[in-house]
């Protein structure tokens, strides 16, 4: 089984990504080792908090810590008007009060699983940190894959920047010109914004999940996401990001990448978290990422079904 680490920000698609992550972890598809949170979507607290929630209704005991509180360089932004004033949407859950050393979670992960598969869904405050604090762990991680960045693409939060580059763009810069012994595979915003739930697929999930406890909250999470797409003018739908990059880590889908030099602007006020890709070997510099450039949405949707119909017959029904 595939020992996975996720650091996340949930946040509505971190949520569905826990979702999934704990189903597979119900079936024998990989062992949850843990959760980390990040500030970004909402503090690393409230998403503590929230992760927690989330595994308590799938049954899963893994542990969940809090990360770094904010980023190294730059003053935290949080993001209510995306996610919700807690980050769950409409639902409200209490911030967690676990305490304990996430560095150190992520260190004994390192040490027990030479393949531990780290997966980062928020800013890349605490992957950052623990090149900082762990050098040699950090050295060691063979496989990351973070969901940032808008590569040679529009960004979501300024012209050129996605959110999760943007909410820590020192952090990001750090990470991809110093990364560790596996090369990051990257999916940013101009693939992982074409898996798009809306409330069609919200209820194929819902069904999906029968009468598994979890399902009666997801309306109320996903309509506060629903809602802001809207309004953004993406239409009533949401794009789930973080779970679509779950499945490329996990290879449970179909996609396609591309060895490449990534580069993330932290200095210039107006191109902070840019992230660009040397696609044409400009730079001559060693490649640093593997970039996913496609993705087949339909295995997606039909791999979360999947998962949501093993769910309805597993732990978490009371
Ligand atoms: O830009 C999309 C990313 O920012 C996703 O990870 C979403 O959860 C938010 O954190
Ligand atoms: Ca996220």
């Amino acid at each position: 089984m595939t020992p996975v680490l996720i650091d996340c920000d949930p946040g509505i698609d971190d949520t569905l990504a826990l979702l999934y992550l704990a189903g597979l972890h119900h079936v024998g598809g990989i062992e949850l080792v843990g959760v980390t949170t990040t500030a970004g979507n909402t503090t690393a607290v409230q998403a503590a908090g929230n992760a927690r929630w989330v595994l308590d209704e799938l049954l899963v005991d893994a542990p969940v810590l809090p990360g770094r509180p904010h980023p190294a360089q730059t003053p935290l932004v949080t993001t209510p008007e995306t996610h919700g004033p807690t980050g769950l949407g409409y639902l409200d859950v209490p911030a967690a009060d676990a305490a304990g050393d996430w560095a150190e979670l992520w260190a004994r992960g390192v040490d027990k699983h030479p393949d531990l598969h780290l997966i980062v869904t928020g800013p890349l405050t605490n992957l950052a940190a623990f090149r900082d604090s762990h050098p040699e762990h950090y050295a060691r991680l063979r496989r990351v894959t973070v969901m940032g960045g808008a590569v040679n693409y529009r960004g979501n939060t300024t012209p050129t920047a996605e959110w999760n580059f943007w909410v820590d763009p020192h952090a990001a810069a750090d990470v991809f010109a110093h990364p560790p012994q596996g090369k990051i595979t990257l999916c940013s915003l101009e693939v992982t914004e074409r898996f798009l739930i809306d409330p069609e697929r919200l209820e194929e999930l819902i069904r999906a999940l029968g009468p598994h406890p979890v399902a009666a909250h997801l309306p109320e999470i996903l309509r506060f996401y629903f809602e802001f797409h809207e309004a953004q003018g993406e239409g009533y739908q949401a794009q789930i990001h973080d779970l679509l990059t779950c499945m490329i880590a996990l290879r449970t889908i179909p996609y396609v990448d591309t060895s490449t030099t990534i580069a993330v602007e932290a200095h210039s006020e107006l191109m902070r978290g840019t992230s660009v890709a040397d696609l044409r070997g400009h730079w001559h510099r060693s490649h640093n990422a593997r970039l996913v450039t496609d993705a087949d949405i339909d295995a997606a949707h039909r791999e979360l079904l999947r998962v949501a119909r093993a769910l309805a017959g597993r732990p978490g029904i009371r």
